[in-house]
């Protein structure tokens, strides 16, 4: 079996600390909110894994899409020799671009889960022997130091992961990703587009209710960790567009009032029948809104691809000018 690098830039008593700060943060505040990226334990990422074989889910499929139709054209315009993958997952995606890219010397899985980056190197490294796999244990949406490997670079942030952020937070993540690269190198961007309202209102809550399951999930994360006492029974799945902002919204709102303890944090949080709490934004775009964006932080976008039925973009980026201010 061929082996892997892996650096962890993250431990478990880190991501517990910042979940614990969160969950104070979020829950004594009003209106509560609480952030998506703590979906994500072995559950929520079987979950997301199945909505995104759901039919009302169609972002992974229209992907998949434009990166099976884009490959070649990418791995020529990069000409990357490494690529790094930021929110890897199960790197499936990627491995349609991975064989596209015949010169590539180096892969670097990013992710905060480090079963997911094992399972990912092991499953690429069967099929590319030659590859180099260096997977980072990190979160992302902090600044990254990245290892030593050939360039040029092309680092891909896939699946409309972006939409997660808050457009300050954004244009923070953009500007660190821009201090990543070198000239020449690229960023490979996925973004889900603006539509109908019934077609995004339905891709985040779903006839068979998994997106519903899948946010509850993040209430029975604060049980397990923070020894908490949510019955997610209690809660009820909510998604809705706002259209000014043109973002998703999903929350979970309060059945009843109720009060809930959150033994870890010595912490009792009161809920008035109705009150919800925001667990997610993922914000939906438009070609011009992503220019504007990446040209903000110094990427010129230069490629913009869409699935056959335009729900889907990836954009491709690259670093403009020198690198430094005068
Ligand atoms: C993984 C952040 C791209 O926002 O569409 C799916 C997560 N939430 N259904 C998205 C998600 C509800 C997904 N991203």
């Amino acid at each position: 079996m061929s082996d892997y690098q892996l650096t962890r830039l993250l431990d478990e008593s880190a991501a517990e600390t910042a979940l614990r700060a969160d969950v104070l943060r979020g829950l004594t505040r009003s209106p509560k909110v609480l952030p998506p990226k703590w979906f994500y334990d072995a559950r929520g990422s079987e979950l997301f894994e199945e909505i995104t074989r759901l039919p009302e889910y169609y972002p992974t499929r229209a992907e998949r899409e434009i990166l099976l139709e884009r490959a070649r054209e990418i791995a020529a315009e990069s000409g990357a020799r490494t690529l790094v993958e930021l929110g890897s997952g199960s790197s499936e995606k990627t491995r349609h671009l991975i064989e596209a890219m015949p010169a590539l010397d180096t892969y670097v899985p990013v992710d905060v889960s480090e079963s997911a980056l094992a399972g990912a190197a092991e499953k690429l490294l069967a099929e590319h022997p030659g590859l180099r796999v260096h997977a980072l244990l990190a979160d992302f949406t902090k600044p990254l130091h990245l290892p030593d490997s050939p360039g040029p670079r092309l680092v891909v942030f896939l699946g409309g992961t972006i939409g997660n952020l808050l457009p300050p937070e954004r244009a923070e993540f953009l500007h660190a990703v821009r201090s990543m690269l070198s000239p020449g190198d690229a960023l490979l961007m996925g973004t889900d587009l603006v539509k109908e309202e019934s077609v995004l209102v339905a891709a985040y809550d779903d006839a068979q209710g998994v997106t519903a399951e899948f946010n509850r999930n993040v209430l029975a994360v604060i049980n397990r960790e923070l020894d908490a006492d949510f019955r997610t029974e209690d809660f009820t799945h909510v998604a809705l567009w706002d259209r000014e902002r043109e973002w998703i919204e999903m929350r979970l709102r309060a059945r009843s009032e109720l009060r809930v303890k959150i033994r870890a944090l010595d912490l009792e949080v009161p809920f008035a029948a109705g009150e919800e709490i925001q667990t997610e934004v993922s914000a939906k775009f438009r070609q011009d809104g992503v220019r504007t964006e990446l040209a903000e932080a110094g990427l010129e976008l230069v490629q913009w691809w869409t699935d056959s039925s335009g729900r889907f973009a990836l954009s491709l980026a690259v670093a403009d000018g020198p690198g430094m201010m005068p």
